[in-house]
């Protein structure tokens, strides 16, 4: 399983797709800039590119042989279909940052399974992995954090909601050569851990945070609850029972505001002080809550759902009035580092530089 793996990304690295894709902004995740630039190849390459990153199908005998011979372990993971002599991937593109290669869904309004964003890249940037830590990564997803940890020569667990989306980091563990240094586990958050296992250098968790208005209890794993940190309380609830002494915990949230208020610093604030953690929260992009807002829409489309014939018009507003009650007038995608060990509180306010 390992071997055929790394035989498939050493085969992808060896006809250019590596050195293709280092030309684009290591931030971003946009299908559209590989798109404009992909018709511009020529060769095998051209094949490779638009298979793996824009979901073209494929001739087997027109991939390298080390490329098609890995098709059989694609399908079984679900991540491509074959119908005759032609394969094509199915809902999933190749993406590579932090020299990690990650079969995953690009981000996008509606919800999507096998996760993988900017935020994604933005969080793994925040954080250095010592050799030999040990790092849980609570809502893995296809396996981003833990697998960039794992390169980093950390041993990660790896923790997945979704039992599909959880073989995806299976995959992209093999796929890296990182099997060895990675244990992925299906379940909710810190319930798949024994209860006796020794404490994590690292807890890194990529929350879903997109605010919905769904019944509490009811959200899907895509959804962040009405404040889009329902996720986000119960991994901080969890911490002290699963953080080593001088251990330190990443995660994202959206996080939203009254003017230049963060309306959640107090039980933030609250939260750092009642365990003796230095808590930072780096608020970076903006986002509007107004009725034709992106974020006011993806909830929409969330309860048109779960309603099809109810009106999008009366949902807009209704939404961006539960916004407007709770003061806010903006969210910023934030970034919280926890220090355990040591206590204070502090915010950076990316967009004031
Ligand atoms: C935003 S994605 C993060 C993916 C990846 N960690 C990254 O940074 O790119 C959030 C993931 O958390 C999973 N998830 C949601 N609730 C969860 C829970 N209670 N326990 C474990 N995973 C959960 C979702 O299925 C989804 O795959």
């Amino acid at each position: 399983m390992t071997a055929i793996s790394t035989q498939l990304v050493t085969a992808l690295e060896r006809q250019g797709l590596a050195e293709f894709l280092a030309g684009f902004s290591g931030d971003s995740v946009d299908l559209g800039q590989w798109a404009r630039q992909v018709d511009r190849l020529d060769g095998p390459l051209r094949t490779i590119a638009g298979f793996f990153l824009l979901g073209r199908p494929a001739k087997l005998a027109r991939l390298p042989p080390a490329v098609a011979a890995a098709m059989p372990r694609l399908r079984e993971y679900g991540v491509a279909v074959q119908q005759g002599d032609e394969a094509q991937l199915v809902d999933v593109s190749l993406f590579r940052a932090h020299g990690v290669w990650l079969f995953a869904e690009p981000p996008s309004l509606f919800q999507v399974r096998h996760y993988f964003g900017p935020d994604s890249i933005a969080l793994a940037r925040r954080i250095s992995y010592r050799p030999g830590s040990r790092v849980l990564d609570l809502c893995a997803g296809p396996g981003f954090q833990g697998l960039v940890a794992a390169q980093q020569h950390a041993r990660a667990t790896l923790v997945e909601l979704l039992p599909d989306v959880a073989r995806v980091a299976v995959l992209n563990a093999a796929l890296n050569g990182l099997a060895e240094r990675t244990e992925v586990l299906t379940g909710d958050l810190y319930d798949p851990l024994a209860s006796g296992r020794d404490p994590y250098d690292h807890v890194v968790a990529n929350i879903p945070f997109l605010p919905t208005l769904t019944e509490p209890g009811t959200e899907t794993p895509q959804q962040g609850g009405e404040d889009g940190f329902t996720v986000g309380r119960r991994v901080l609830e969890g911490l002290p029972h699963r953080l080593a002494p001088h251990g330190t915990a990443h995660l994202t949230a959206l996080l939203f505001q009254a003017g230049q208020e963060l309306l959640m610093a107090e039980e933030l604030r609250a939260w750092a002080r009642a365990h003796g953690y230095a808590l930072i929260v780096s608020l970076t992009d903006e986002m509007a809550v107004g009725p034709r807002s992106d974020l006011v829409q993806t909830a929409v489309s969330d309860l048109l759902d779960a309603d099809p014939e109810a009106d999008p018009d009366a949902l807009s507003t209704e939404v961006a009035d539960m916004f407007a009650r709770s003061g806010a007038t903006r969210a910023r995608l934030s970034y919280l580092r926890i220090d355990r060990g040591v206590s204070g509180f502090r915010m950076l306010d990316h967009a004031a530089r």
